[in-house]
């Protein structure tokens, strides 16, 4: 057995828990309780006899760099569980490495349980029931309570989290090809970044980023508090139902993380050009509220349809003066 089994072992966790509430059944009571996390049957015949080869290849992974790789795979896997889940999630690098640590322990747990004469199915459930407790302490103290109260069933639903069509984002986010500035970055793009495509496609330099996609030489995959966006770089801004949704989820959570997306938003408006926009879709309400240097920027908002009643269904463009 090699690291890319021990891989594919992983995905076969994953794939059949990709789905579970983790905070369903938690309690401290550890007696007759099953894990919201269950073993896939690999998982339940690697750790039957004869166990050796998944023993030596855990050994060797050990000796090599402490587990760190499988680790880290865990982690990344998880987190893209995660988000993908629930797009308000959000991770900060330090957790991530807390993760990892969680991650380390716990193979550190299952080799003990692997070298034991004997285990049984329960041993390996309350080794996945305490992982259980402790990835739910860990979403607690990186995103607060608030969030996972809508966690009710064994299972969760996904928040919805769609990606649109480059002539409807064309269409909401008003852009007029004629006179658009380049470069032009598509904050929070999504998987397929339609909008970018459709404009390098056209010719124009475009860029998209997002958490979740396929980095190329123009697509960059990453959390957008993770970008160095640099200083007055940037012709267009452009963020379709992504950077202000998530404003507004924020700033409506009683422990959101609304503050650390307003100084983002900061960092995003110096990195225009003078006359560069940032345009986004929907609308906050009380945007001048959280821009520094105002004076610096031209404000205007653009209602997305004659019959959009609501104040948050315009597109916001924010030009650098
Ligand atoms: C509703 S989708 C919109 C996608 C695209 N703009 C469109 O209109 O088709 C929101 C996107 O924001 C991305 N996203 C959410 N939080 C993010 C973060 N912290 N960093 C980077 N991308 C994020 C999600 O991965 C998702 O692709």
């Amino acid at each position: 057995m090699n690291r890319k089994d021990l891989y594919r072992y992983i995905d076969g966790q994953f794939k059949i828990n990709d789905k579970v509430n983790l905070f369903y059944n938690i309690n401290d009571d550890f007696s007759d309780t099953i894990s919201p996390i269950r073993p896939s049957r690999d998982f339940l015949d690697i750790c039957r006899e004869p166990r050796v080869e998944l023993i030596d290849c855990l050994k060797q992974e050990y000796q090599r760099d402490e587990w760190e790789d499988i680790s880290r795979y865990f982690t990344t896997r998880v987190i893209r569980i995660f988000t993908y889940n629930n797009q308000y999630l959000y991770f900060k690098r330090e957790s991530q490495e807390k993760l990892k640590e969680i991650y380390r322990g716990f193979i550190g747990n299952i080799y003990t349980l692997l070298n034991r004469k004997k285990i049984d199915r329960q041993d390996i459930e309350m080794e996945l029931y305490k992982h259980s407790c402790n990835l739910c302490d860990f979403l607690i103290a990186t995103n607060g309570n608030d969030i996972f109260n809508r966690y009710r069933n064994r299972y969760i639903d996904k928040l919805v989290c769609e990606e649109y069509s480059a002539r409807l984002q064309l269409k909401i986010l008003k852009l007029d090809l004629n006179h658009i500035v380049e470069p032009i970055l598509d904050i929070g793009c999504g998987e397929s970044a339609n909008l970018v495509k459709y404009l390098r496609k056209l010719g124009f330099d475009a860029y998209g980023v997002d958490r979740s996609l396929k980095s190329n030489d123009y697509l960059i995959l990453s959390d957008w508090f993770d970008v160095d966006y640099s200083k007055e770089y940037w012709g267009t801004i452009i963020s379709h139902m992504a950077f202000s949704n998530h404003i507004w989820h924020h700033k409506n959570r009683k422990d959101g993380y609304v503050l650390d997306l307003y100084n983002k938003m900061e960092e995003i408006l110096q990195s225009l050009k003078i006359g560069g926009r940032f345009i986004y879709a929907p609308s906050l309400p009380d945007i001048v509220s959280y821009i520094c240097n105002i004076e610096d920027y031209n404000i205007k908002k653009v209602k997305i349809g004659p019959n959009m009643k609501n104040d948050r269904f315009y597109t916001t463009i924010i030009t650098r003066v």
